[in-house]
């Protein structure tokens, strides 16, 4: 029979409470590897919490006994903005939806849209050519989330068709930043309902639900046709019954997409020019690369597919600051994983930022090295220890979307720019929804 015999850490704040885990639960939790190993229980966060980053019990509960352990109450709190979309979604209707919209991100059906990300992309590169100077630092995080959210609405919606400084963007990312502020601290939400800022998100709500179900009903009266994800949802039809999405579900996936797909893709990109911006001859091989699969020449999907060390800096920087820095699930029923025993009710962390640095499954971990992405080492990878995009049924959707856009804007960084850290600036990270850094990252973006 199995036996409760996982280590377990006391908390040190009041009764018991690992306040001084919550700060920074990434970091905090990885950090106690050495005392209690890769899967150990903290006794109270308030409830207990089993903290995971051993690639066999990620294995159970993603994959092998996956329908025993549901998405965790936190998704709860993303409903507000999200909707029933894919992420917050679960059971038989998650099921549904995502046999539906899963055609939609179809590599096939990625590629149609990578003209228009070759378009902004450019557009954003030459831009930068001209403002940035020498002198002066910039902040790489904003960039890269304003780039990114026009490259997701511009796919999505056709966005700059309803003009480019679009309400659609505005009220989506100020819905976004009101859900983050009360993921990031749950006692806010009282507050919030007194000072106005709940009136203000639902004001917000109220026209960014008007704004995208009149561009729905314009396309369903029309019948225009476009080329993005929205068109190809509104063509998605259930296998079994032949009816398509209503117009809440088409809202609900398409503000899912949006923040889904936005924040995390910038992120990547945020961190990856960061360690970068330390290893000047990584630039170099990456500008060489591109340099001979399309050096002036607008890049095509096929000349991204070439680009194989640039993919690698890619998954390596994904590997150091993985953006969905952890999955939670919650137990169903009692379970028994590597001889413990895990009652019903409790939450998993999964902790793919501790995952992807645990020294049992990576050499010097701490070392940016894309060299352990070849496809020789990553033959040998031990299973389930790299899972950026999660793993099991859920793993995301919008991998291929992802990996194009960023791959293919680092490229034309790479290509057009040296990046050097401004010294002094602090960089620690901020594991929100997504692992941000906290102070953002200040770079110095020069000309080749
Ligand atoms: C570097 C970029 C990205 C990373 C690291 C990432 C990571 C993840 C992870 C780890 C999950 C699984 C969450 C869980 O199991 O609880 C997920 C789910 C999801 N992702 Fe992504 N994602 C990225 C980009 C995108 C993009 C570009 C889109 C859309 C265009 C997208 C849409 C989604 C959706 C809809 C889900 C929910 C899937 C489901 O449960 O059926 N993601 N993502």
């Amino acid at each position: 029979m199995a036996t409760d015999n996982l280590p377990v850490y006391q908390g040190k704040g009041w009764f018991g409470f690992a306040s001084e885990i919550i700060e920074n639960i990434a970091e905090n939790t990885q950090a106690l590897e050495g005392e209690y190993g890769d899967f150990y229980r903290i006794k109270r966060m308030p409830a207990p919490l089993y903290v995971v980053f051993r690639n066999s019990v990620v294995k159970h509960v993603l994959q092998t006994n996956a329908k025993n352990y549901k998405k965790s109450s936190i998704y709860d709190e993303l409903k507000l903005a999200l909707g029933n979309g894919l992420i917050t979604s679960g059971g038989d209707y998650w099921r549904r939806q995502r046999r539906m919209a899963q055609p939609a991100f179809y590599k096939e059906r990625i590629v149609a849209l990578f003209d228009k990300m070759v378009d902004l992309s450019i557009a954003y590169v030459e831009e930068l050519e001209q403002r940035t100077n020498p002198k002066e630092s910039i902040e790489i995080n904003q960039e890269m989330m304003d780039i990114t959210a026009n490259v997701v609405l511009d796919t999505l919606f056709s966005a700059k068709d309803y003009g480019d400084e679009s309400e659609l963007y505005h009220t989506m990312v100020n819905l976004q930043e009101y859900v983050i502020k009360r993921v990031n601290n749950p006692f806010s939400i009282p507050l919030q309902y007194v000072n106005g800022n709940h009136r203000q998100f639902l004001k917000e709500k109220k026209i960014f639900d008007e704004l995208i179900y009149h561009v729905i009903n314009e396309r369903r009266v029309n019948k225009t046709q476009h080329n993005d994800m929205l068109n190809m949802l509104l063509d998605a039809k259930d296998a079994d019954t032949g009816e398509g999405m209503s117009d809440l579900e088409l809202r609900d996936e398409a503000i899912t997409i949006f923040i889904a797909g936005h924040e995390t893709s910038a992120n990547t990109l945020t961190w990856t020019l960061y360690l970068l911006a330390q290893h000047p001859e990584i630039v170099e091989k990456i500008r060489a690369e591109v340099n001979t699969h399309f050096g002036d020449r607008r890049p095509t999907f096929q000349d991204l597919q070439k680009l194989q060390y640039t993919r690698q800096v890619v998954e390596e920087g994904l590997r150091l600051y993985p953006p969905a820095f952890a999955i939670g699930r919650e137990s169903l029923a009692e379970d028994t994983i590597d001889g413990v025993t895990i009652p019903k009710g409790v939450i998993m962390f999964i902790n793919i930022y501790a995952l992807h640095r645990n020294p049992k499954y990576w050499e010097d971990p701490e070392v940016f090295n894309p060299d352990r992405f070849t496809p020789e080492n990553v033959k040998s990878r031990p299973n389930l220890s790299y899972i950026p995009f999660g793993a099991g049924a859920r793993m995301c959707i919008g991998y291929h979307f992802a990996m194009m856009q960023i791959q293919l804007l680092l490229a034309l960084m790479a290509q057009r720019f040296n990046f050097r850290l401004k010294e002094g600036h602090p960089v620690e990270t901020q594991p929100l929804i997504t692992l941000r850094p906290k102070h953002g990252i200040q770079l110095f973006v020069e000309r080749v």
